[in-house]
Order: structure tokens, then C-alpha cells, then sequence
């Protein structure tokens, strides 16, 4: 299955620790439909959020080398967690290549809501990094930001079933004393998307925010500048890859990319 992208040159790779980069490489061939998409999961060393920054730096960038062996064209980070601990690693290691991140979408939920209370729901680590330090500290005059980490919850979701009443009890744990007081959502990780109606099931109907088209568009534009968008007329393929080598595997990362997100 891999091995006719192998040898090929004209394609995008796209990582994360696992299902939750399909919520963003949904939105990279929307927009960018005639290129072609590898995804890798590392899903057998999910969840990413509550490992070591070190742990986190050295499975990407591990993961962006592979990616470029195989002659990956530019490479996405489609995962938050990964960006705010080793974009730069990874950029300082390729300088010639395009590599896009994904960053917690506080920037359109602090100006669409402007006064209102936005909980910002990621993983540890993400909330943790200096980079969504400096993030927050840009927009939270504009809009009250309430850092929730969600430790446990990307791993939940990597299960694949989303109707548990596990998980269910696992986000009352996190929003019920957010429920009926909060403007927004920004979600945070890339996992969650997923579980957009779950969160509404508690906090009601609020404007959900993710990165995922900023970074669509930021590729596009990155591509163009560099004169790397397809020349194909014909519409691309998506093609999964997994650390985990189950088949299982490959069949639910087909299925999230049929779920709405
Ligand atoms: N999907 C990832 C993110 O956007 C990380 C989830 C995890 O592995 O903890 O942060």
C-alpha cells in the first residue's frame, strides 16, 4: 500500500501521536484537494500529552525524518502537543523544508467572542509550554481564557469508541463546572474535534474553535511561496500509515476520516 508513495516525491506528510491529525488532514485536503496525503499515527506511543518534552521531541522529530526518507515535499504537525514541544527542533533540523504546526485556535475565539469567557481545553503539556504562554498573553485582554488540561482524554479518544459512557463521565469530570458559564470553546487538541457534540451535550450549544483550517491555510499559502503546489490535475489520495501494526488500526483511522469533525 505504502510503497507506491514510496517512490514518490510529490506528497505531503502528516503526523500526530495518533487518530486526532485526521481531524486536520480533513481539513488540508478540503482545501487542498489535488495533493497527495501521507498520515502517520504513532499511535502505539499515544497519548503524546502527558509524556517528557524531551520524550515528545525525539518521537517527532523521529517521525518528520521518516516522513522526508520516504520524500515527503513539506510536513505538517498535526498535532499541538508535538508542535509547541519540537517545531523548532524539527525546523532547526530542516531548514529548507516547509513544516506547518498546529497551535490552539485562541487568536479567532478571543476576536469572535471579544469579552467572553473561552475555555481553552488541551493537553498538559500544551497548556504547559512557554509558546501558549505567549499565545494567551496576546489575546486575554480581549477575551477571559480558561486553560483546561484534559490529561486522559486524547488516550480515550485513541479507543475509537465515542458513545461510552466512560468518556462521557470523563468530560463531566472536566466541563461540568464550566457548563452554563463559559462564552466558547477552543479545542485545544487535535483529538477533540471528534467529540464536538459530547462537549455541546454538557456546555451547551457555544462556538467551538480549532486550528485546523488556520493550518490549511497556512500550508497552502507556504506551498505556493515555494512553488511546491501540485501540478496534478487529477484529485489526490490519502494514505494511512500507523506505529501500531494492527490492521485494526489502519481500518479506524478510515473511519475517523468519515466522522464528522
Ligand atoms: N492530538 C494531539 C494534540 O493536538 C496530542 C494528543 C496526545 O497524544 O496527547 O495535542
Amino acid at each position: 500500500m505504502f510503497d507506491t508513495i514510496d517512490k514518490e516525491t510529490d506528497f505531503i506528510g502528516v503526523f500526530d501521536s495518533g487518530v486526532g491529525g485526521i481531524s486536520v488532514l480533513k481539513c488540508l485536503a478540503a482545501r487542498l484537494p489535488k495533493e497527495d496525503f501521507l498520515f502517520y499515527g504513532d499511535s502505539a506511543n499515544a497519548p503524546y500529552g502527558e509524556k517528557s518534552e524531551e520524550q515528545v521531541q525525539k518521537l517527532s522529530l523521529s517521525l518528520a525524518d521518516r516522513l522526508l526518507e520516504r520524500g515527503a515535499k513539506a510536513i505538517v504537525i498535526a498535532c499541538n502537543t508535538a508542535t509547541s514541544a519540537a517545531a523548532e527542533t524539527i525546523r532547526a533540523r530542516y531548514p529548507d523544508i516547509v513544516v506547518v504546526g498546529v497551535e490552539p485556535a485562541v487568536k479567532p475565539a478571543a476576536m469572535e467572542l471579544s469579552n467572553g469567557k473561552v475555555l481553552v481545553m488541551a493537553t498538559p503539556m500544551t497548556l504547559e509550554r512557554e509558546k501558549y504562554r505567549l499565545l494567551a498573553s496576546r489575546f486575554d485582554e480581549q477575551a477571559s481564557l480558561i486553560p483546561l488540561a484534559c490529561p486522559g482524554l486524547a488516550a480515550r479518544i485513541e479507543k475509537g469508541d465515542l458513545e461510552g459512557e466512560d468518556l462521557k463521565q470523563m468530560l463531566e469530570g472536566f466541563l461540568r463546572p464550566y457548563a452554563g458559564s463559559v462564552d466558547g470553546v477552543v479545542l485545544g487538541c487535535t483529538h477533540y474535534p471528534f467529540i464536538r457534540k459530547q462537549i455541546a451535550a454538557i456546555l451547551g450549544d457555544v462556538p467551538m474553535f480549532d486550528g485546523a483550517e488556520g493550518t490549511a491555510r497556512e500550508l497552502e499559502r507556504r506551498l505556493k511561496g515555494e512553488g511546491l503546489l501540485t501540478k496534478r490535475k487529477k484529485s489526490g489520495r490519502i494514505i494511512f500509515d500507523s506505529s501500531r501494526k494492527e490492521k485494526e488500526e489502519l481500518a479506524l483511522y478510515e473511519r475517523f476520516y468519515a466522522l464528522p469533525s
